[in-house]
C-alpha cells in the first residue's frame, strides 16, 4: 500500500521492535514527556494494543500510531510525525491507517485525548467525525494544561 506523500513511497505496517528507537526518537522531540523504550518494548506484543508505523522508503521510520482496543472501545493513545514530514498529509494518512485497524477489530467508538492548545491535532481529528466531550482539567503536566476529550461513532 502507497501513501499519499509525493516525494517517495511511504507504507504503514504493524511497528517491530527494531523499530522503537526510531519512534523513541519522534516520540521525544514531538512531546514533554515522552513514553519511554520500556513502554514500547512491554507494549508491542500486547493483543489488545495496535502500534502502527508509517515508513518512509528513503528516511525509514518517520510516523507511529498506539491504539488501544477493549472490545468494542478504542481509544487512540498516542500519534506522531516527523517535524520535516509534517503538513503533507501523513498525520491524516496514519490516522486513516489506525481507523481501518480499529474497524477491523469491531470497535465501534473511539476516544482521545489532546492538548487543548494543540490546534493542528484537534483540526485532523475533526476531519475524522471527532467531536468534544469534555475537559480534563490540569490533565497535562509541562506545561500544564486541560485536555480535550474526543469521541467519534465508527
Ligand atoms: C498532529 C500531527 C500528527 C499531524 O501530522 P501531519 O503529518 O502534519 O498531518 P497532516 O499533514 O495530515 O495535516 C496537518 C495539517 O497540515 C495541513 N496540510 C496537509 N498537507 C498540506 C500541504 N501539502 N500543504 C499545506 N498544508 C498541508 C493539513 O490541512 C493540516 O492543517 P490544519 O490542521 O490546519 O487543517 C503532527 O503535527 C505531529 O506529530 N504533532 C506532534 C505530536 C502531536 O501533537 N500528536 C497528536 C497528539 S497525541
Amino acid at each position: 500500500m502507497g501513501g499519499p506523500y509525493d516525494h517517495g513511497v511511504v507504507n504503514v505496517r504493524r511497528m517491530q521492535s527494531g523499530d522503537i528507537s526510531a519512534v523513541i526518537d519522534i516520540e521525544t522531540e514531538a512531546f514533554s514527556s515522552p513514553w519511554t523504550e520500556e513502554i514500547y518494548v512491554q507494549l508491542i506484543d500486547q493483543s489488545r494494543v495496535e502500534l502502527i508505523v508509517l515508513e518512509e522508503e528513503k528516511a525509514g521510520i518517520i510516523g507511529y500510531a498506539v491504539l488501544w482496543c477493549i472490545l468494542d472501545q478504542g481509544e487512540l493513545a498516542n500519534m506522531a510525525v516527523s517535524p520535516e514530514f509534517r503538513r503533507n498529509g501523513l498525520g491524516t494518512y496514519l490516522m486513516a491507517s489506525v481507523l481501518e485497524t480499529a474497524r477491523d477489530r469491531g470497535v465501534k467508538t473511539m476516544y482521545l485525548e489532546v492538548r487543548d492548545s494543540n490546534e493542528t491535532a484537534v483540526e485532523l481529528y475533526r476531519r475524522f467525525g471527532f467531536s468534544d466531550v469534555g475537559l480534563r482539567k490540569g490533565y497535562y503536566q509541562d506545561p500544564k494544561e486541560d485536555a480535550r476529550m474526543m469521541k467519534v461513532v465508527l
